[in-house]
């Protein structure tokens, strides 16, 4: 991590707090009017929706980091990349959630994490219904808004409720075993259609966890950050490629954890 000093790090994770809050509150105000948005989708999967609010904060937010930080590089889930191997890389879902945002549901927000040297270093999931900024960065600990956050103390699945989420990029066969073993032993699940918030609410203690057996980097990596700075445990998300292909996310508390590993049927690292 000798590519940045600590103030430039640190520069970066200011500046991604309030990037985040203004791209979020730009993505509202399209919220607020998405009647009148044209939904296109993505290749032939039927939930896979985009509008023109996503391209158009994601543009906003791309332009705004290429000002301030020019050397730096961007992967952005409408837009993709051009220098993935840049050493300090910026990743962002302008919407996460874009189902429940055309839908009008107000579990969507802003994803947007900074990978330095293969390191996911900042973390940042705004929800701009609710107002909550969600941020960490490796070292300053885990925040909502101006409070600390901890995992969920429980210690069995019985004890509070698990995140998760599935997509059509993986089987049934992937998914189910794991809702399966969790409903077994007494726990209970929700799934949100965002798995960038749900992950920040695991961090934040209003679920036990977060697991998805396949997600994106910019919807995976800011929860990664947040869990890790809140004091719980997280997969090795960037293993095997996971940038360029992506990997599962299992997110809890500690206790809970190996438990919750042992019911995933992809191999976690
Ligand atoms: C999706 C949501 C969903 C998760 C999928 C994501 P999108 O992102 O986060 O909860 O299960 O893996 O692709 O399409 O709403 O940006
Ligand atoms: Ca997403
Ligand atoms: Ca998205």
């Amino acid at each position: 991590m000798a590519i940045l000093d600590n103030d430039s790090l640190l520069a970066r994770y200011r500046f991604a707090c309030a990037l985040a809050e203004s791209g979020g509150k730009r993505a509202h105000e399209f919220y607020l009017r998405r009647d009148r948005l044209q939904i296109d989708h993505k290749g032939t999967d039927l939930q896979d929706v985009v509008s023109m609010a996503d391209r158009e904060v994601e543009t906003f937010i791309k332009s705004r980091i290429a000002e301030a930080f020019p050397e730096d590089g961007f992967l952005g889930e409408e837009s993709g990349t051009s220098d993935a191997n840049n050493p300090v890389l910026w990743v962002v879902d302008p919407i996460d959630g874009t189902s429940c945002f055309l839908n009008g549901l107000h579990t969507w927000c802003l994803s947007l994490a900074i990978v330095v040297d293969g390191e996911p270093v900042t973390g940042v999931v705004y929800d701009p219904n609710h107002h909550e900024l969600f941020h960490a960065h490796k070292g300053e600990g885990a925040w909502l808004n101006d409070r600390p956050i901890q995992p969920h103390s429980a210690s069995t699945v019985a004890g509070g409720v698990m995140g998760v989420g599935t997509s059509h990029r993986v089987s049934c066969a992937d998914f189910l075993p794991f809702l399966d073993a969790l409903l077994q032993h007494g726990g209970m699940f929700i799934r949100n259609g965002s798995g960038a918030l749900m992950s920040a609410w695991a961090a934040a203690g209003r679920l036990i966890g977060y697991y998805e057996p396949h997600m994106n980097p910019w919807d995976g990596l800011p929860g990664l950050v947040l869990m890790r700075e809140a004091g719980g445990a997280t997969n090795d998300y960037l293993a095997d490629e996971g940038i360029a292909r992506g990997n599962p996310v299992l997110l809890a508390n500690k206790t809970l954890y190996p438990q919750l590993q042992q019911w995933v049927k992809q191999p976690l690292r």
